[in-house]
């Protein structure tokens, strides 16, 4: 069976050389019908254990596409392990282990022809703690095009990124300076340039602006917003004010791993189902 979902940069093993058709998935997940919004991600079920320990039980969502999912939680809670199972990140920990379904459009990620390198390349991360290369601002951008062999045009892509990224102003002058001669929040936005350079669809980013201050942090916020218009932004967040500004639908992890609620963003901070969430929310615990 196929799907039609449409399928530009196939992401599973000998892609380069398959038909659309055969590349994407042959299922796709049931649900979905409460979100009117074309969904890119689905989770069905999925269970995260590192070693003997469960770290996320049975989370069940639908990412919608270009929106800013935002998943909040308390420490501990497994927002960076359910953000690492979309793009198979927690593949590289060895003790990690992954049940149940992740879906990137209606195909399992999971599968046995899905290559994650690939899987990347469509699904980019950007980090807590800015992780420039010590190579060139110019060269950092354009470290994965290089690396994908799209080097026709790279100065014109990574100018591109640079100016998506809102960072193409303070750093033009400059390109052959080492990236790590940046501020932190300079870094940051590098980082976002870096990530969008190769055009992934969605973008998963893990507390982007928590070392960064608080006029870093508005233009991190700001891009966010900007880039949902062309990506799929996932981001986690500890700043319950952050989410409720950037964000248009908001996932609420508890502790022991479970997504207790997960819904339209305004209704989570003005009217959510679940009492331990309304709790966290309001700042009794967590
Ligand atoms: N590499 C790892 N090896 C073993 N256990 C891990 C690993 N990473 C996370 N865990 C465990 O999984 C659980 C969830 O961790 P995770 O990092 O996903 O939480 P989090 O919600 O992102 O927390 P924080 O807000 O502190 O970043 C925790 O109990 C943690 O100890
Ligand atoms: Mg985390």
């Amino acid at each position: 069976m196929s799907t039609n979902e449409p399928e530009s940069q196939p992401f599973t093993a000998a892609a380069d050389d398959a038909p659309a058709s055969e590349a994407t998935g042959e299922r796709k997940p049931a649900g979905g019908s409460s979100n009117p919004d074309q969904t890119v991600i689905s989770s069905r079920g999925l269970d995260v254990y590192y070693g003997e320990d469960q770290a996320l039980h049975g989370i069940d969502m639908d990412i919608p596409e270009h929106q800013v999912t935002a998943l909040i939680g308390p420490s501990g809670c497994g927002k960076s392990t359910f953000l690492r199972s979309i793009n198979r990140m927690n593949d590289l920990i060895d003790v990690a282990r992954v049940d149940g379904d992740l879906y990137f459009h209606g195909k399992n990620v999971y599968d046995e022809d899905v290559d994650p390198v690939a899987l990347r390349r469509k699904i980019g991360m950007v980090f807590q703690k800015p992780n420039p290369f010590p190579k060139s601002i110019f060269d950092n951008v354009a470290y994965g095009l290089r690396v994908q062999g799209k080097d026709d045009d790279v100065e014109e892509k990574v100018l591109t990124a640079l100016e998506r990224a809102a960072i193409l102003d303070e750093v033009e002058d400059r390109l052959d300076e080492s990236g790590l001669e940046l501020s932190g929040g300079q870094q940051q936005r590098l980082c976002i340039a870096r990530a969008i350079a190769t055009d992934p669809e969605v973008i998963l980013m893990d507390e982007p602006a928590s070392a960064l201050d608080p006029v870093a942090t508005s233009q991190i916020e700001d891009l966010v917003e900007e880039l949902a218009e062309q990506y799929t932004v996932v981001i986690v967040t500890h700043n319950m004010q952050q989410a409720a500004r950037i964000s248009d639908k908001t996932a609420v992890f508890l502790t022991g791993g479970h997504l207790v609620e997960f819904d339209n963003t305004d209704k989570i901070f003005s009217n959510p189902e679940n009492d331990r969430v309304e709790d966290y929310i309001t700042g009794k615990f967590g």
